[in-house]
């Protein structure tokens, strides 16, 4: 319960930057830094926007990545448009098609940007805490991506 009200306050900030005109980087940019904001388990978040067959990476606040170009059906973020489903890595070192952007990073979180049945993109968190996401998590930055899903 407590880490969905922390996604409330992402939410209405979200809704008050779009009703003043903030482009859509603006709002990824506020998206990434607030979660980020939010502390452990949240140690980087990306986003990344679905362009044909790749995912683009957008915004993010944290560490820096190499991977900003990413084919669907890559890594765990492109599993996750491939099969349509979020991800929720527990450790990264045991998935085969982990695509590593540092050496900290210990589990990881990838929650759609959906629309109706189109996707749209993705937040991608994460953490330096093993297995650092529970269903909590997956709730509230899914609100995010809700909300985004609607305000892009
Ligand atoms: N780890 C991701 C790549 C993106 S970076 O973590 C920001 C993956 O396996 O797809």
């Amino acid at each position: 319960m407590t880490a969905t009200l922390p996604a409330g306050s992402i939410v209405r900030a979200l809704r008050a930057a779009h009703l003043h005109d903030a482009p859509q980087d603006a709002l990824l940019r506020l998206a990434c830094e607030a979660i980020r904001g939010l502390g452990p388990p949240y140690t980087s978040a990306y986003a990344y926007m679905l362009h044909g067959d790749e995912l683009v990476l957008e915004a993010f606040s944290g560490r820096d990545t190499e991977h900003r170009r990413i084919p669907v059906g890559t890594g765990v973020c492109g599993t996750a448009v491939a099969t349509g489903e979020d991800q929720n890595v527990a450790d990264v070192g045991a998935v085969g098609n982990y695509l590593a952007c540092n050496l900290e990073t210990r589990s990881e979180l990838v929650v759609l940007i959906r629309r109706g049945a189109t996707i749209l993109g993705q937040l991608d968190i994460d953490s330096d805490v093993p297995a650092g996401f529970g269903v909590e998590h997956h709730r509230a930055v899914k609100a995010v991506a809700d909300a985004l899903a609607v305000l892009l």
